[in-house]
């Protein structure tokens, strides 16, 4: 069977930068740790008042076209994944293959077209449907184009403020592809939830502690059917696990009760039983509660472990660093995290070819997505071509009160007119709106 799979991918950076224990945190009169520790959060990266959206989307496809020698004729179908849309009816797709046809002398007219909403989840549900696409048989030979692009802004004064970001990811899936393969088993874990919404309006509603709650309930619950329909799986099944990050303290947790829930009835269990005991069984307890304190006794002594911190610092830290620089980019988020890990790979010399990733995706609402990736031969080509630390470091470092105003001008509801604070350049920049009310954009040098 042909593999089908992530081809290559890039990355578009807000061009501003807010730096959480530095600025952000004195200027909301709070401890710095909790950024640093707490959250796992150094800064976050704000669009400049002609990014948005669509700029950022269409700057990581066209990095990602240019450096795939593609034209417009070779991709059957685009699909954005955003949680931040402002149209209800005209998908942010076509506004970026508009702003795309300014650059390539073909046009797109003959590529399907979509936006899918699923809050973060939707960024693999798009590449899902993609794989569909081309498994099917229907893509003529071309390949999809996934972008998954938001801008996580939360209302001022929100506790997930301090989780903000905005950026874009660019995918090319294809057959063959140099990156990753994606396997067809995969786990899903899904509930009606009222934990994160937004009813006709920009910022989100959210109820933080529960959403947390929310996270880890529908990923057991996706890994649990990930394992009924994949090999037992074990925690060295994977050499990294990349996690939806709403910020990197969230994947702590998760990443914790994912390895005890990989590890019971294996040889890791057997290891630590000496030092922590073995894994409670609810048979064993006389009540629900009593087996529920006894499982969060025997976690609390697994986190301590060397066996486990070992294995976190292994296979889930180096999923977390650009998170850590960049804050939430909703649907980006889980393939940021692998853009992490397979960078941190190529960093360290770490020979991947044919591994396994387990990738753990997520959208509020509530859905979660357990599926395998399988590391192919192109992966270090791919990921040596992809410029994250400039993109990083060329960020404008944002004061307190120039954040305060970007954040107006970002709020759809205020009409406020700012300078920009960077000069674009070979980029797609928002530049007026059309007599209809939609946003136009253009290309400059
Ligand atoms: N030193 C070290 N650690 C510190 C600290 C300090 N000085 N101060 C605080 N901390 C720790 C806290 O103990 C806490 O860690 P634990 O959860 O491990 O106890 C952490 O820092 C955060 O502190 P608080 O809980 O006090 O923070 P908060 O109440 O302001 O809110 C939040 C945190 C609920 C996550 C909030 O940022 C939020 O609402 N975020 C948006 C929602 C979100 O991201 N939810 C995640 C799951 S939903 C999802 O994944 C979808 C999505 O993308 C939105």
């Amino acid at each position: 069977m042909t593999a089908v799979g992530i081809d290559a991918m890039e990355i578009w950076v807000g061009n501003l930068e807010l730096d959480l224990p530095g600025t952000f945190a004195p200027a909301q009169g709070e401890d710095p740790g909790k950024y640093t520790k707490g959250l796992g959060l150094h800064s976050s990266s704000f669009p400049d008042s002609y990014e948005d959206i669509v700029t950022m989307g269409a700057n990581a496809a066209h990095r990602l076209m240019d450096r795939k020698g593609l034209e417009p004729e070779d991709i059957g179908r685009i699909d954005v994944a955003t949680e931040s849309a402002f149209d209800n009816s005209k998908p942010v797709s076509t506004y970026i293959a508009g702003c795309l046809e300014q650059v390539y002398e073909g046009d797109f007219h003959h590529a399907n077209k979509g936006e899918r909403k699923f809050a973060c989840i939707s960024g693999t549900q798009s590449v899902n449907d993609a794989f569909n696409w081309i498994k099917s048989g229907r893509s003529r030979g071309r390949s999809a184009l996934v972008i998954a692009t938001d801008t996580a802004l939360y209302a001022r004064d929100d506790p997930g403020e301090a989780t903000q970001g905005a950026g874009a990811v660019a995918m090319l899936i294809s057959e063959d592809p140099s990156l990753v393969e994606l396997s067809t088993e995969q786990g899903f874990g899904s509930a009606d939830e009222t934990d994160f919404l937004k009813p006709q309006q920009q910022f989100p509603s959210v109820d933080g502690k529960r959403s947390m709650q929310v996270y880890l309930a529908r990923m057991r619950e996706a890994l649990e059917d990930y394992e009924a329909i994949a090999e037992d799986i074990h925690p060295d099944s994977f050499a990294y696990i990349p996690f939806h990050t709403p910020f990197p303290g969230m994947v702590r947790k998760a990443a914790l009760l994912a390895y005890r829930h990989t590890s019971r009835d294996t040889d890791v269990e057997d290891s630590l039983a000496e030092e922590i005991g073995r894994q409670p069984r609810e048979s064993e307890f006389e009540d629900r509660e009593s087996y529920e304190d006894a499982v969060r006794e025997y976690t609390d002594a697994l986190a301590e472990t060397e066996t486990y911190q070992s294995w976190y610092e292994a296979v889930v830290e180096p999923t977390l660093s650009i998170s850590r620089e960049v804050g939430n980019w909703y649907t980006g988020s889980v393939h940021i995290a692998r853009a992490s890990a397979l960078r941190h790979a190529y960093q360290n010399d770490v020979d991947l070819e044919g591994k396994t990733l387990g990738v753990g995706s997520y959208g509020s609402g509530a859905q979660a997505e357990v599926h395998a990736e399988y590391v192919q031969s192109g992966w270090r080509e791919e990921i040596e071509a992809m410029n994250v630390e400039e993109q990083l470091d060329s960020r404008y470092d944002l004061t307190f009160e120039e954040y305060e105003t970007i954040h107006d001008a970002h709020n759809h509801d205020l009409d406020t007119d700012i300078e920009a604070l960077t000069t674009p350049e070979n980029e797609f920049v928002f530049d007026g709106w059309g007599r209809m009310g939609e946003r136009q954009y253009s290309y400059v040098e």
